[in-house]
């Protein structure tokens, strides 16, 4: 089979949590690992197309690339770099601007969900799904893992790259999405468990944070909603409390459910949020100890983001330069 080149990409948000650890990190080291090609985006020109402080901006952006490489991404193995540390994303982005219409993007739900609220809209908020076909396209990328809501970016995606294709001369491969986040496999709020997880939740209770402290995690899961039978039994449809902290449990701890079920025989709901805290508190405390080694070593960090910038740098603009021969630039 023809060799497959990953592409994806995670705004520099504060705040990693479970979902975001499992639903994405954890699916890009498994690529990795399997020796892919993989490149990784941290998407900072995404994450302005909403008011940003500066200041906590550059500081995510750090935290992130530290929070990326304790979770065991490689960047000796996996290509990372920040966005807009590339230029040619943008450049490309405007080339694909001008065979995107505005009628396509009017249709996509993203938009018409973030802008929902906003009395002026950005004209980045607008046109930042044509900057994510261009983060793609710009690696000739043949696959994109992505949650289930990031579908339609991909079609997108996909159709520009068909249109430059025929009116131009052949360039792109057609992206594949692969969808890995969807409503079974998502994690749910600890608090509101027919929800997913999420950052945006108001309340904190509802997720755990890869940076949580023992304590915290303890309490929220002690605090975490379940049901009044006190007995461990996997059911999502009927027990979507207790169904979501043994798949969390079991993604944790590398036993399955089962197992798990059988170990627990005997405790009640209260001793078994008990023994789910203690195995997310033992999987992430490792993890804690490198980010916060990694992040008291800024020039290192800086390095990793440079090295990843010039490679990236390279490809892109090998692409870039094709699109430009056949618009005839
Ligand atoms: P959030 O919903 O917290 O804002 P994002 O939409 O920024 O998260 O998603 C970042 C990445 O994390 C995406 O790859 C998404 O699929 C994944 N992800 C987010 N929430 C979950 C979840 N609850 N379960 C599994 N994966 C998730
Ligand atoms: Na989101």
């Amino acid at each position: 089979s023809k060799p497959r080149r990953i592409f994806s990409g995670i705004q520099p948000t504060g705040m990693i949590h479970l979902g975001n650890y499992l639903g994405a990190i954890v699916q890009w080291k498994k690529l990795q690992d399997d020796n892919e090609d993989v490149i990784l985006e941290l998407a900072d020109l995404h994450s302005i197309t909403l008011p940003q402080d500066p200041k906590t901006l550059s500081k995510n952006i750090l935290e992130m690339t530290a929070t990326l490489l304790a979770c065991g991404i490689n960047p000796d193995k996996v290509l990372l770099f920040q966005q807009s540390m590339v230029s040619t994303h943008s450049e490309i982005s405007w080339l694909l601007g001008c065979i995107c219409t505005m009628a396509r993007l009017n249709h996509l739900p993203t938009f018409k969900e973030k802008s929902a609220s906003l009395k002026d809209i950005p004209l980045g908020l607008y046109i930042y799904p044509v900057l994510q076909a261009a983060d793609i396209l710009a690696y000739k990328a043949t696959h994109v893992p992505v949650g289930e809501d990031q579908f339609q970016h991909i079609q997108l995606t996909q159709d520009l790259a068909k249109m430059f294709n025929n009116r131009y001369g052949y360039c792109f491969p057609i992206p594949h999405a692969i969808v890995t986040d969807n409503d079974t496999s998502r994690l749910k709020s600890l608090r509101q468990p027919l929800k997913k997880m999420s950052k945006s939740d108001p309340d904190p209770k509802s997720r755990i944070c890869l940076l949580d402290k023992p304590e915290d995690i303890a309490m929220k899961l002690k605090k975490a909603v379940t049901d009044f039978i006190s007995e461990v039994t996997y059911d999502p449809e009927n027990r979507p409390g207790v169904s979501n902290l043994l798949s969390i449990h079991s993604f944790l701890s590398n036993k399955t459910i089962d197992e798990i079920c059988r170990e627990s025989q005997g405790l009640n709901t209260g001793q078994y949020k008990t023994s789910v805290a203690d195995a997310i508190i033992a999987h992430i405390q490792p993890i804690q100890k490198e980010y916060y080694s990694l992040l008291s070593d800024e020039k290192y960090l800086f390095q990793v983001l440079r090295n990843g910038a010039e490679t990236a740098y390279e490809i892109s603009h090998a692409t870039l330069k094709e699109m430009k021969q056949k618009l005839g630039l």
